[in-house]
């Protein structure tokens, strides 16, 4: 039997309409891809080729354009994540989806272990046993245990996108997006995540990660799907439209 895909991107498009300035930006063009469970998929091309905003519409930040998003669900059902209601995309996102962004969210004076222990307690652990696990997985990340109490808020990037990384894998979602997370990474730590990325694929998470190092990409990557960079047209929208 061959193993079907758990996320399934068929003709996926994204534009963004400038009303005011009657303009249209070309973003992913026509991006088909396949993640299957306990694999990564990598999503390759120069900036601007709209690689983020195949990330943001699987999550629905962004609506796509055109396209369908098949995502098998843990229930065994089948969803278009463009179409999905918004109810059902939340429970996806707490529950099944997480989304490693180039930027960490948190709230001011939230100490780093509650930021990264958030996705658990929002899946019902209590609040202690997520604290706990929180901390494995910082220290994991190598985070200094100094910082563990204290608000990301004056943190460097680099510890950042430690923080942002420790929150995306602490609960080991069924489908893992990764934008850039070793940007900001020295070597060594880039090696701790590499290690971490292996060990959630022999957990069975599904992921679907952009790095910024192509040798970061031959080492992690089970598949590799190449964007090419927009055609730029400065046509004005009614041309489109
Ligand atoms: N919210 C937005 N509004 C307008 N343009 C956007 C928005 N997000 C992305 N873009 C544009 O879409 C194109 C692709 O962006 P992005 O997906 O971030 O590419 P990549 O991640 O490959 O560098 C860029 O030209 C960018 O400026
Ligand atoms: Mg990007």
């Amino acid at each position: 039997m061959t193993e079907q895909a758990i996320l399934r991107v068929e003709g996926y498009c994204k534009q963004f309409v400038l009303h005011e300035q009657l303009k249209v930006i070309p973003s992913s063009h026509n991006v088909d891809l396949e993640v299957f469970s306990g694999s990564l998929t990598a999503l390759v091309g120069p900036t601007g080729a709209g690689k983020s905003s195949v990330l943001k519409g699987i999550y629905r930040t962004y609506l796509p354009s055109a396209g369908c998003l098949n995502y098998t669900a843990a229930d065994g059902r089948d969803i278009d994540l463009a179409k999905a209601d918004e109810h059902r995309i939340l429970q996806l996102r707490r529950d099944e989806i997480a989304f490693v962004t180039q930027f960490l969210r948190f709230l001011p004076r939230q100490a780093t272990e509650d930021v990264v222990a958030q996705p658990l307690v929002q899946r019902g652990r209590p609040l202690e046993e997520a604290r706990a696990l929180a901390r494995d997985m910082l220290a994991a990340m190598n985070m200094p245990r100094r910082l563990w109490g204290i608000s990301p808020a004056t943190f460097s990037g680099g510890e950042r996108q430690r923080v942002n990384l420790a929150r995306g894998l602490v609960a080991k979602p069924r489908l893992l997006l990764l934008d850039e997370p070793t940007a900001s990474l020295d070597l060594k730590t880039s090696d701790l995540v590499v290690g971490l990325i292996e060990k959630l694929k022999q957990e069975g998470v599904a992921m679907l990660a952009i790095f910024h190092q192509p040798e970061l990409v031959k080492r992690v990557a089970d598949r590799v799907v190449e964007l090419k960079p927009p055609i730029m047209t400065d046509s004005p929208l009614e041309e489109i439209a």
